[in-house]
């Protein structure tokens, strides 16, 4: 990546105060794109990833919203296109995960889980899409997860919540073409917070699962989320990129 390829673009990252988000956030400053980090509650973290762009010599806001709640990301947008114009480059990472089984999944639980995941996701689309139809540019990269491609037993919630964020972009790809580009990166296990809730068992495990034999790291995601938004991959919409280091692709 070119540290000017994403120059005089605007960014938002939802999710961007930890994670995947953050080395998005850090991906994007350094391809030279101004860059908005959405954080939800962990304010300490969204500060530290602001420090983090800026000192990489980018143009960055912070800015809270709960994806799921539809006058919040409204307001965040607005107040994203004031301070650093209007949105050119989407990403979707703000997301939540448990491991659960069956007996213990309760309606209240499941609701939550898609309106931060799904919801978290249409609702900042939606915000977005018509700004970039007209000025006809934008690109959109989804954080789903290799959950959603595969079954997952103690995962059902958010299995059927990363199957819809698919769903959900390729037809966004579809309706929103032709100067409108979306997709998803659905990574394996990556090395964060959520990553970590899983125990050293199952991380140990899954890594083990994996062609290349160990969990990834956000920077890794981050790579592909930017080729992703990038003209490197200007015929290339309505896809799923798997990074996950191979397990997808077991038997
Ligand atoms: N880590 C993995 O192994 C893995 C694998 C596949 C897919 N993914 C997906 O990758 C994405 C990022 O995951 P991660 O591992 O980076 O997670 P993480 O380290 O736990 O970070 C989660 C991020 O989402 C934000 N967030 C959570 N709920 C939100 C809400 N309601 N509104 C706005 N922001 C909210 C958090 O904000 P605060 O800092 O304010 O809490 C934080 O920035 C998720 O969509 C996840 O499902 C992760």
């Amino acid at each position: 990546m070119s540290t000017t390829e994403l120059e005089g673009r605007t960014a938002l990252v939802t999710g961007g105060s930890r994670g995947i988000g953050r080395a998005t956030c850090l991906a994007l400053a350094g391809a030279g794109a101004r860059v908005a980090i959405n954080f939800a509650s962990n304010q300490q973290a969204a500060v530290e990833t602001l420090a983090q762009v800026e000192s990489l010599g980018a143009e960055a806001m912070i800015v809270k919203a709960d994806v799921s709640d539809p006058d919040a990301v409204s307001e965040m947008v607005k107040s994203v296109e004031s301070t650093l114009g209007p949105v050119d480059l989407l990403v979707t990472s703000a997301g939540v995960a448990s491991v659960e089984h069956h007996g213990e999944m309760e309606f209240e639980k499941w609701r939550r889980m898609l309106s931060i995941n799904l919801d978290g996701t249409y609702l900042p689309v939606m915000a977005v899409k018509d700004g970039m139809l007209a000025r006809e540019y934008g690109r959109i990269v989804c954080i789903a997860s290799i959950a959603g491609l595969r079954a997952r037993g103690s995962m059902i919630t958010y299995s059927t919540s990363k199957a819809a964020v698919i769903a959900f972009a390729r037809s966004c790809a579809a309706s929103f073409g032709p100067n409108i580009r979306v997709n998803c990166v659905a990574p394996g296990l990556i090395d964060t917070d959520m990553g970590s809730s899983m125990g050293a068992d199952a991380m140990r495990r899954l890594a083990d699962e994996a062609f290349l034999k160990r969990i990834g790291q956000p920077e890794e995601i981050a790579e592909s989320v930017l080729f992703l938004l990038s003209e490197r991959s200007s015929f290339t919409t309505g896809q799923t990129y798997v990074a996950d280091g191979g397990r997808v692709t077991m038997p």
